[in-house]
């Protein structure tokens, strides 16, 4: 528990006024950084204890700020469990954004879509999630400061918010797709085979990240949203081979959309 606290009593000092809001930016929405006014900008390794950002193109700084005139803070760069991080490391700004008193986290990724409905370049709020490759992150000794040792999951993103998103979803992007995402450690990228067992299992598109930190929100009692973004379709799902640079390309171009729906979700989270 020291270090939580060391990493927060540095975040206080360094930030008057705590945001209720936290919104991670996944890969391509880091533009988003570019539109928060009145910035403090901590990059990760000024902050004690905190995991740093390996990935090329992925930041790594804490941005508190106003977005549309609502105080948030971003992070700019997350830590995935694929870099070598334990579980515990890729969620521990969570845990730091619980005991700033922030109560809700918007968590945004980019994934592969595996419905069939879905397009490249499509938005997808998270209903829920699939996560059976994965050990839980709450593995290990209860941290009793933060939750439960058994924590329900039956509204891990949180209900309310999804029916305040669907009407943005609707009018930004003129669909509004609601769907479970299928949490995978990666770094490859899956199958054909391996798609067409978790489409079975009910999963709408696939990613490796986002649940994790869901998962720590909910055992800390945090409000949770998750917006994915489609960059690509999932293995086997059409000819295309999958490369990192594609799923970069597809993000920029739903940046702006991405953007706006989130800019807007602020406002209504706000209200
Ligand atoms: N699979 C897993 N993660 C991803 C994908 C994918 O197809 N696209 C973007 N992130």
């Amino acid at each position: 528990m020291k270090e939580f606290l060391e990493t927060t009593n540095y975040l206080k000092e360094k930030v008057k006024n705590i945001p209720k809001i936290a919104i991670i930016l996944g890969s391509g929405l880091g533009t988003l950084a570019d539109e928060i006014e009145n910035k403090i900008i901590i990059p990760y390794k000024d902050i004690p204890n905190f995991p740093i950002s390996t990935v090329p193109g992925h930041k790594g700084e804490l941005i508190f700020g106003t977005l549309n005139n609502v105080p948030i803070v971003a992070m700019n760069g997350r830590f995935h469990y694929y870099e070598g991080y334990t579980l515990q490391e890729t969620t521990y700004p969570i845990r730091i954004f619980k005991l700033l008193g922030i109560e809700t986290v918007i968590l945004t990724n980019a994934a592969g879509g595996i419905n069939l409905n879905y397009e490249k370049g499509d938005l997808m709020i998270i209903e829920d999630h699939l996560s059976f490759f994965s050990e839980s992150v709450l593995r290990g000794p209860n941290l009793d400061e933060f939750g439960e040792r058994f924590i329900d999951m039956s509204n891990v993103y949180t209900k309310e918010y999804i029916e305040i998103l669907k009407p943005i979803m609707q009018k930004i992007t003129g669909k509004c797709n609601l769907g479970t995402y299928a949490y995978m450690k990666g770094p490859n990228y899956e199958t054909p085979a391996e798609i067409r067992a978790l489409r079975t299992m009910g999963a709408d598109a696939v990613g490796m990240s986002t649940v994790p930190e869901a998962i720590v929100a909910r055992h800390s009692g945090l409000k949770c949203i998750g917006i994915t973004c489609i960059t690509n379709m999932a293995a086997g799902v059409c000819n295309e081979v999958l490369t990192h640079e594609d799923v970069k390309e597809t993000a920029k171009k739903v940046e702006g959309n991405f953007k706006a729906v989130i800019k807007e979700l602020v406002k209504e989270i706000k209200n």
